[in-house]
């Protein structure tokens, strides 16, 4: 399952990939936020956390400003590797090096058409395991 979580900065762009996931006939568990009202991400990346570790196969899209606060806040998380990428190749590498969980997108430095390929990308790049394994496990998660 896919997990979107945002704060009122994150909010449109999170609208946009939630849309673009709705035409693919995916579905996806939207925790908020929900309109343009000032929120506080830390709250976002909390519930968002929650619902990614409920099964191991679960991915989170998590969206703010700059990408740098919900990344922090979700990172608190041992369990959670979320990852900022401004790149369809960051988005690539997060899987395959990092396993990361989450992907973490800055909603008001990014356009719709940048931010679904990268979460294409994301979704559907493998983690390649290996020596890779070993580093991710030495994270603790
Ligand atoms: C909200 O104004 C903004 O600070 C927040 O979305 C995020 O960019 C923080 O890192």
């Amino acid at each position: 399952m896919i997990i979107l979580a945002c704060d009122h900065a994150g909010y449109e762009l999170k609208e946009e990939i939630k849309a673009f996931f709705n035409r693919e006939n995916i579905i996806t568990i939207d925790v908020g936020t929900y309109s343009l009202e000032r929120v506080d991400y830390p709250d976002f990346a909390k519930i968002g956390n929650a619902k990614v570790l409920e099964n191991p196969n679960n991915l989170g899209i998590y969206i703010c400003g700059t990408g740098i606060g919900m990344s922090i806040a979700a990172n608190r998380n041992p369990k959670i590797r979320a990852a900022l990428c401004t790149t369809i190749k960051f988005a690539q590498l997060a899987r395959r090096h990092n396993d990361a969980n989450v992907l973490v997108l800055p909603g008001r430095f990014m356009s719709k058409f940048k931010a679904i390929s990268i979460v294409k990308e994301f979704l559907t790049t493998k983690f390649e395991g290996g020596r890779h394994l070993k580093r991710v496990k030495k994270l603790g998660s």
